[in-house]
């Protein structure tokens, strides 16, 4: 089938990596016949970052400001057009085992997760999360390897399994990473004003409160499908070593298979942390991805969403109670960043979602809370919701429950014009 992502990346004409069809959490790599440029890169996490660099213009970025999927920021200065092309390479390198790759991880490169409409996009590619609920307390099984699962390993004997005893598993799938910059920008006191605030269902949303490792400071967490992570810094070190087993200085310590340090000691054969910082630039890979995440430009919305029927039915409908359509940066050292009007169409706070929820208690988000999911750029997302069981708009708000019941019942009480004027509205945003 052919989906939406994969018919707007070819109508864009991008240079998309497009993987959509490959789904499930197999770790096996997804890149052969893509024609990728980047697939065959790699290099020793050794510290010399250099020695694992593309060769100058092997893959310029997009142009700045032009309005397509994966650009940088309109309004970067000449160095920060430089981190974002730094952070780029660094985004597509793909990790081998000598570089650090392992030994359990599940997959080896974040483009290959995140390709989709361009660079910094999603996949359905989906991990697998579990753990075990014991009268209504869950418990993520962390000794045993969890609450997430590495779905490959460099070595057959230091391969992770969902343990026996686990009675809860949930797949997530991939998120676009178009305008994180800008979501980072926002002032923690910005998205705690939100949870005031009743709309017109009269649902209210919680902040999620995390520790952000970067400063060892609790911070309003709003990434990742449970708000578990408030800062991009912090999520690239979590990705690089849950993901792809690469330690840092944030995450100094490999996963054990299943919590099993013999097995992870007879596999493991690079020093520990695997990502240096280079003395030069002052920087190691996850600061490269950082950067490349916080300078990409948000998805570009189609002028369709200004007009038409669809802002009125969005609001009234009460999907505006937890899609807010707009929030305000912060200061930011970053012009671009710096008091921008961020058009996400979330609250970024969680909502017990009844049903919809994963069962995975996370961060500060119980099992059946998850964060309002931003919809811009939702027409090239699909599948939508955490596991990607809804492949249209109409499938996704009809999955809705919990707390977003009441807005749902309202959609389903729309003529069926007035439903196609919302679903319109939101493949523009
Ligand atoms: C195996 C596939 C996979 C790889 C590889 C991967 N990611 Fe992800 N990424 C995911 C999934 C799945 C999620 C949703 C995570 C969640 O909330 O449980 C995600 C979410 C994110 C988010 C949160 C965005 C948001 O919407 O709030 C960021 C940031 C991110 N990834 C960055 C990275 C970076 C940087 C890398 C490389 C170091 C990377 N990812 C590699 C699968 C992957
Ligand atoms: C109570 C809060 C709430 C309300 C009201 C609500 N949503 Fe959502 N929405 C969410 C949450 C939370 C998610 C993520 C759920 C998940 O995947 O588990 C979500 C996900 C979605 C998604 C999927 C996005 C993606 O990237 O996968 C779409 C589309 C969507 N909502 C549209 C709507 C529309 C349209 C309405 C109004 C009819 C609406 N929502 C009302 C909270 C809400």
């Amino acid at each position: 089938m052919l989906t939406t992502r994969q018919s707007l990346a070819f109508g864009l004409g991008l240079t998309a990596i497009v993987i959509a069809a490959c789904s499930g959490p197999s770790g096996a790599s997804p890149l052969d016949g893509t024609g990728s440029p980047n697939a065959t890169n790699g290099g020793p996490h050794d510290g010399k970052q250099g020695a694992r660099r593309h060769a100058p213009g092997s893959n310029s970025p997009p142009v700045a400001g032009s309005g397509i999927f994966g650009a940088p920021l309109a309004e970067l200065t000449a160095a920060e057009l430089k981190d974002f092309a730094d952070g780029l390479e660094e985004f597509q390198n793909q990790e081998t085992p000598e570089g650090g790759l392992g030994p359990i991880y599940n997959n080896t490169g974040c483009f290959v997760c995140h390709s989709s409409p361009a660079v910094g996009g999603s996949t359905s590619i989906r991990v697998t999360r579990f753990g075990k609920l014991t009268a209504g307390v869950f418990d993520p099984l962390s000794s045993r390897g969890g609450s997430l699962l590495q779905s490959s390993s460099i070595d057959l004997a230091a391969q992770e399994i969902v343990p026996a005893d686990a009675n809860v598993a949930a797949f997530r799938q991939s998120t676009p990473l178009f305008g994180m910059g800008l979501i980072e920008a926002i002032d923690d006191s910005t998205i705690i004003e939100n949870a005031s605030r009743s709309g017109v269902t009269g649902v209210r949303g919680t902040v999620a409160f995390v520790t952000d490792v970067t400063t060892g400071k609790s911070r309003v967490g709003r990434f990742g499908w449970k708000a578990q992570v408030a800062t991009l810094l912090h999520f690239a070190g979590d990705a690089y070593v849950n993901e792809m087993g690469i330690t840092s200085r944030f995450f100094p310590e490999e996963n054990a298979p299943n919590g099993d340090l013999a097995r992870l000691a007879a596999s493991d054969h690079v020093a520990d942390p695997e990502d240096q910082v280079d003395p030069i630039t002052g920087k190691g890979d996850i600061d490269h991805a950082a950067d490349f995440m916080r300078l990409l430009a948000p998805p570009p919305a189609l002028a369709a969403a200004q007009s038409g029927a669809g802002d009125a039915i969005f609001r009234a409908t009460g999907c505006a109670d937890c899609h807010t359509p707009s929030m305000k940066t912060g200061a930011s050292a970053v012009a671009a960043l710096s008091h921008r009007e961020v058009r996400l169409y979330s609250d970024l706070l969680l909502h017990d979602m009844g049903s919809l929820g994963d069962g995975i208690a996370q961060g500060a988000a119980t099992a059946t809370q998850m964060k309002t999911a931003p919809l811009w750029g939702a027409r090239a997302s699909g599948p939508y919701l955490h596991d990607g069981r809804a492949t249209t708009i109409d499938g996704a708000i009809l999955a809705h429950a919990g707390e977003a019941a009441a807005s749902r019942n309202r959609y389903a009480a729309l003529s069926s014009d007035e439903q196609r004027h919302l679903q319109d509205y939101v493949n523009a945003l």
